[in-house]
């Protein structure tokens, strides 16, 4: 197939796009740069810089069969402060690319949505039957997609998948290829306690140890991009035109902030200095996926344990700081 990656250049993209390539795939990237890095973008595929705003223009010139949209603002922070730029980036863009490939007749849609399209909630593991009340910005925008999704497949006949994230994390590193985590802000858990550990980054703030966990840190499911990336290409397979369906993509175990900075220690014989700190705001207490109806659409078991994540995401990060 001729897919469009957009948001190609960046972290879960780049790491997709790779692995449609050894599939045997042809992939476009589109992505502004804006947050993503030109040497991200696998050799073999072709980058067009450019915005979802203008994806009419890529399908006037290129024959495309499917999408997988992630170029998208992703900083729950930042969606809190300015609101209105996530809802224009990440919806009013959706829906332009929708809109062109509604007039291109192109059908299937993988979507990255989030588990922040869930909020806070009591049940653990969420299963996609469980309510949507995001508590970000960022979640609402995710959650209007999806939304937005579902009418085009029931309208519009769009076969789309939308696979809702828990906590991504690893790199795919092999022989020619070493593509990871590289936020020009890095909010998330990993990177952020590996600077710590090697010192190329300040102590780990370590937001909340009162939460009524088993040590008090959040717990969190983590998952391996490169076990992500082969959901998406399984969702591909299942885009079905006239349906839309919402996936769980999660490891379906719960590790606290504690037994993640312990696991980074063992891995990579570094203490992590840490420094406890008040709560971050919106930071559910536990977020745990059920992985069974990926299990049983997709076919698809995860299969990279944290261990396997820290290693891939340390050797990336002493890699990229050895330039
Ligand atoms: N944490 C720290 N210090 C840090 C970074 C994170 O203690 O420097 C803690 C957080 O408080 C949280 C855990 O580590 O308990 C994981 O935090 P991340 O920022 O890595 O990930 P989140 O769980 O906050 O975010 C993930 C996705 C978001 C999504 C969100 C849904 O990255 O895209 O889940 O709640 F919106």
């Amino acid at each position: 197939m001729r897919v469009l990656v957009t948001g190609g250049a960046g972290y879960i993209g780049s790491v997709v796009s790779a692995q449609l390539l050894d599939d045997g795939h042809e992939v476009l990237v589109l992505d502004d740069l804006s947050t993503g890095h030109a040497d991200a973008v696998p050799a073999g595929a072709a980058l067009h810089i450019g915005s979802i705003f203008d994806a009419a223009d890529l399908f006037a010139a290129e024959p495309i069969d499917a999408v997988m949209h992630f170029a998208a603002k992703s900083l729950v922070g930042e969606s809190m402060q300015d609101p209105a730029l996530y809802w224009h980036n990440n919806v009013v863009g959706t829906l332009a690319l929708l809109d062109a490939m509604r007039s291109h007749g192109v059908v299937r849609m993988v979507f990255s949505s989030s588990a922040a399209a869930y909020g806070e909630l009591k049940e653990s593991p969420i299963t996609e039957d469980a309510p949507n009340r995001p508590t970000s910005a960022y979640g609402a925008t995710k959650l209007a997609v999806d939304l937005l999704l579902n009418d085009f497949a029931q309208c519009y006949g769009m076969g789309a998948v939308s696979l809702r994230y828990f906590n991504v994390a690893g790199a795919l590193v092999d022989d020619e290829r070493m593509l990871g985590e590289r936020h020009p802000v890095e909010t998330h858990l990993l990177p952020n306690a590996l600077r710590a550990a090697d010192g190329t980054g300040p102590a780990l703030s370590l937001y909340g140890t009162d939460y009524p966990t088993i040590d008090g840190t959040c717990v969190r499911d983590y998952i391996h991009v490169v076990d992500l990336g082969r959901a998406h290409l399984a969702a591909l397979d299942v885009c079905v035109p006239g349906q839309h369906s919402i996936i769980n993509l999660g490891s379906g175990t719960g590790y606290s902030v504690r037994q993640v900075l312990n696991a980074i220690e063992s891995v990579t014989g570094l203490a992590v200095p840490a420094t406890p700190m008040p709560r971050r705001a919106g930071d559910p207490a536990v977020l745990v996926a059920s992985n069974a109806l990926a299990g049983r659409v997709l076919s698809w078991q995860p299969t990279l344990d944290l261990d396997r994540m820290i290693s891939d995401a340390w050797h990336f990060h002493r890699i990229a700081h050895s330039h």
